[in-house]
This record gives C-alpha cells, structure tokens and sequence, in this order.
C-alpha cells in the first residue's frame, strides 16, 4: 500500500521558489558516438535525448546543489541564515559522509539550518520535497530547500552504451514555505517502494557490502548497473497508476491538470505513461532532450524550464510523478503558488 499525504497536514506548505543548475559543459550524442558503439539516431529515436551536460573533473554533487540552492535564495529575495531545513536527495554525494546537506549549509552560510541527504534515486526529489513539506506543515519550520543533485557521470561505465548514452548532470532546488491564508500549495503525495526491483537498476560497489577494493574496480563494480527494458515496463505502468490514483482520490480528473511534470528517463516512457493517464503533449513537460536523466535532478530542472516557457500559473494544478531505483515511487499533487 502507498503511503499517502491525504489529509495529513494542518498548515499546508507551498513551492515559493524553484531553480536550477547544468554544469556549462555539454556532451551531444555525436560527441558519444567518439567514445562508444552508438549512434545519435539511436539516441534519439530511442531516447528522445539530444545531449546532456556533464561536470569537469573535480566538479561533484554539492557544487551543484549549492549553485542550484542559490539560484533560489537570490530568486526569494531569502537570506541563507532564514533557512532553517536543507534536504538533499543524491546517489552521487561527494563522499558517503559528511552529508551533502551538510556541505551546502556551510557554502551557503545558512548557520540555522540542519540537514541530511536522502537516498531515493530517480524519486529522489519528490521524496525530499515531501520530507520539507512534512516539517513545514507541522508548523516547527518556516523556511525548508529540498534539493535534488546528481553527478551521474561519476558513476557511468563509458563501455556499457545501454546507459552511459542515457544520464547526464544537474541540480534543482526549490524553497518550501507555509502557504498563505487562502492558497493550497501542495495538496497531496503518494508514495511507494518495491525492493523486489533493486537488482534491475543499481551500482554494486562501494558500500558496506562489497568495500571498493582492486577485485570491485576490475569487476566494474562502481558503475551504474540497468536492465532498461524491466525498468522502462515498470515506470510506465506505475508512474500512471500513481498518478491516476492521487487525481481521483482528491477529485479531479485529467481535465483539470495544468501540467504534468514527470521523471525525465526516456522520452518513449513519458510518453506511454501520459497515453495511460490520458493527457495530450501539451500538459506534459519534457527537457530530456538537453538534459538526458540527471535523476534527482530532473523534476526541479522540469519546473524551472516550464516557469521560464510561461506553462505554469498561480493556482494551476500540477502532478509531478517519478520511478527510481529501488524500485522507489513518487507522486504529488500542487497548486502552483507563484
Ligand atoms: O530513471 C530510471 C532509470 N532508467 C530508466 O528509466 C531506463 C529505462 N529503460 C530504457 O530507457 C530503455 O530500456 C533503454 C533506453 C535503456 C534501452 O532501450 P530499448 O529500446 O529497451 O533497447 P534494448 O535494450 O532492447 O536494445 C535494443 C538494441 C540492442 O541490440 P540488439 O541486441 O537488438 O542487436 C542493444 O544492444 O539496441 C542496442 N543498444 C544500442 N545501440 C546503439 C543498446 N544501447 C545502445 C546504444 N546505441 N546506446
């Protein structure tokens, strides 16, 4: 059974701010063709993905994160020291520890925040958008940044064309506050995990199980491991059922959404999901052109995009849905504040 937001807050929090942020460098299909057997039509058409951008050496998870969480004090006119959560979701942290929230608190200067990193793969950023709006609805915070960082490149076998072709980096983060008297925010979530889906997308190495070691670098442990075809059949169906679900049990149907902002993993499983739920092209959100899959980086970067192309109005309804390793699996449902 999901678990659900329904009903579950007495104040309700609010998206008062989003932003994002690509590392400059971009790596188009072309450039891929150099290093491996592909080719840009086959990314493309099986994809949708033109190119991504990727971080230079030295360039990792919290660099990301710091700018992208920047972007959206400058843009909320917040100072640093107002924030009082940092959640950072990441499969890409800059070490196991210290914490990557704990590293943009100090780059930012947020000296009253405290914070942690959330480990939710693809869901991530709705997971940790949801933790800030659990703290802000229980009245105890009134300023909270979920963010989403990943330097997928990090973890990417450049020998194995099935994924390296398919991820890419970036960050997003937005600022959680209560929302005002007479505006409802985020209305609801749901939220599931599946562990029988673990062995379908993960990376082996470098945990407490198999400690990084010469026999795990020679297996080529410390990369990113898929078999896409379960993964892309599960996302589709899940992504719409989740979806479906939270529409019906607040009472809306399609027709009321604004937009649907989804998971940015392959364009064919945006796709098929919005043909299950029912939606044409011009409610959903697609950036997986430019950017690839920068996993918890991908809703955020879709807001961004969708509020600088004017798609998203005070008080449209929006869905952001997701399915990450785990299997994890996210939906919520908001009224856009701004
Ligand atoms: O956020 C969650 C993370 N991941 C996902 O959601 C990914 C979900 N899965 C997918 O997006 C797709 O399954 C992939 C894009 C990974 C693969 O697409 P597909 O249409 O399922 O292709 P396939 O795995 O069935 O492979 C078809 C062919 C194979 O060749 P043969 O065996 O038919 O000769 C592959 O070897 O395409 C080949 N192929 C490639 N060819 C050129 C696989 N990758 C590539 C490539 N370039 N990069």
């Amino acid at each position: 059974m999901p678990v659900d937001g329904h009903n579950s807050r007495k104040i309700r929090a609010k998206i008062s701010g989003v932003s994002g942020y690509a590392p400059p460098r971009v790596m188009s299909n072309t450039d891929l063709e150099k290093i491996v057997d592909t080719s840009d039509e086959w990314i493309r058409t099986r994809t949708g993905i033109r190119e991504r951008h990727v971080v230079e050496n030295g360039v990792a998870a919290s660099d990301l994160a710091t700018e992208a969480a920047r972007r959206v004090l400058a843009q909320t006119g917040t100072p640093a020291d107002e924030i009082e959560l940092i959640v950072v979701a990441s499969v890409t942290p800059d070490m196991m520890f210290p914490a990557t929230a704990c590293l943009v608190q100090e780059r930012l200067g947020a000296k009253h925040a405290w914070g942690f990193d959330l480990s939710a793969a693809c869901s991530g950023f709705v997971y940790a958008l949801t933790v800030a709006a659990q703290f802000v609805g229980a009245g105890s915070h009134r300023k909270a940044l979920a963010i989403g960082s990943d330097v997928m490149t990090s973890i990417l076998d450049y020998k194995d064309r099935a994924t390296c072709v398919l991820f890419g980096d970036g960050a997003g983060a937005v600022m959680v506050e209560p929302a005002g008297s007479g505006e409802d925010g985020i209305l609801d979530f749901t939220h599931d995990v599946d562990g029988s889906g673990g062995p379908f997308l993960y990376m082996p190495g470098g945990g407490s199980l198999h400690p990084p070691s010469h026999e795990t670098v020679e297996k080529r442990m410390h990369y990113v491991h898929q078999d896409g075809a379960q993964v892309f059949r599960y996302a589709v169906r899940r992504m719409a059922d989740l979806a479906e679900g939270l529409l019906a049990r607040n009472g809306f149907t399609k027709k009321d959404l604004a937009l649907v902002v989804p998971h940015q993993a392959n364009l064919r499983i945006i796709r098929a999901m919005q043909e299950r739920l029912g939606v044409d092209d011009s409610k959903v959100m697609v950036n997986i052109d430019r950017y690839g899959n920068t996993t918890a980086g991908t809703i955020p970067l879709g807001l961004c995009d969708a509020v600088a192309q004017g798609r998203l109005h005070k008080g449209d309804l929006v869905m952001l849905v997701s399915v990450g390793a785990g299997y994890t699996s996210g939906a919520m449902l908001l009224r856009w504040a701004y």
